[in-house]
């Protein structure tokens, strides 16, 4: 299993490293402020909920549930709040949110909030009377079955980074999120990769950039037509033109990332469109 240490950040909440995935669990600039600013507001859960009588989010990579816990926070601090909150969430690795737990690290939230993740991690389960948290353990390409189709108001999508978890940035598995998401859902991730966006539009979604937070490169947010998305760069656009845009494919959804990162190599071997790099020396 992972081995996980302390990594603390600079808005004061302490997210892990990951020994696995040679990476941190959240950005340095702020574990706490990255759930809130990549993930809640780009993918306007107050509005919704201030607007519909039911919220579903699909939380995608779980880990210590921070991204859970600021939506949860966000609704449950509206003055007109209208909607019950549904929660499906999918990890494969327990001991993330059991020793997230364990470490004192869930107390940065309000002690109801953190008592649901706590509930979360001990039973996967939680129930309340305006929320449910259904946390599916195992691999996310197999656990998105139980999650039904045009679910999702929002889908958070956080996994390690492509080239650390290419397993969940496929045209396969982000073809299984499009699936899931409602006809007016926010698909949202902190990845600007051009392999990442591609495989979104692939999947049929448009895609928008999320004005940069803690480092230069923007993030990212798809949604179907018509809903309308703040556009991105003509200079992000350029980079879907070269072979920095060939996505990443696991026909079986069982693929390890070695063979994933060996088919998308051979492809981008063989591809005709320029390299990432001549538009690079340009900028
Ligand atoms: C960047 S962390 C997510 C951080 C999380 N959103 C939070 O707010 O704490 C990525 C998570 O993906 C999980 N993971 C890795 N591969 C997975 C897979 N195939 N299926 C489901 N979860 C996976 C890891 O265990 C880790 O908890």
């Amino acid at each position: 299993m992972d081995k996980l240490s302390l990594f603390p950040t600079e808005d004061g909440s302490v997210t892990f490293w990951s020994e696995t995935f040679q990476e941190t669990f959240h950005s340095s600039h702020g574990a706490k402020h990255e759930a809130e600013a990549k993930f809640v507001i780009p993918a306007k859960i107050a509005e919704k909920a201030s607007t519909q009588t039911q919220l579903n989010i699909l939380d995608v990579c779980y880990g210590l549930g921070y991204n859970t816990a600021a939506a949860i926070a966000c609704v449950s601090e509206l003055q007109d709040r209208a909607a019950n909150l549904h929660i499906i969430a999918l990890e494969n690795n327990l001991e993330v949110p059991q020793k997230a737990i364990a470490s004192g690290l869930v107390d940065i939230w309000q002690p109801a909030i953190a008592q649901i993740l706590k509930i979360a991690a001990a039973t996967q389960t939680v129930t309340t009377e305006n929320l449910s948290l259904q946390l599916l353990i195992g691999d996310a390409r197999q656990t998105i079955s139980q999650v039904p189709s045009k679910w999702a108001d929002a889908i958070f999508l956080d996994p390690f980074s492509p080239p650390h978890c290419p397993q969940l940035w496929t045209v396969e598995f982000i073809q299984l999120l499009a699936n899931s998401l409602k006809p007016d859902g926010y698909l949202v991730t902190y990845s600007s990769s051009a392999a990442v966006r591609a495989a979104m539009l692939m999947a049929g979604l448009q895609i928008g950039a999320i004005s940069p937070i803690g480092r230069k490169s923007p993030s990212t947010i798809a949604a179907f037509a018509p809903t309308a998305l703040p556009p991105i760069s003509e200079n992000e656009a350029a980079f879907l033109k070269t072979r920095a845009a060939i996505p990443y494919r696991d026909q079986t959804l069982q693929s390890s990332a070695a063979e994933i990162i060996a088919i998308r190599k051979a492809e981008q071997n063989n591809s005709q469109l320029p390299p990432s790099s001549s538009l690079r020396k340009k900028v």
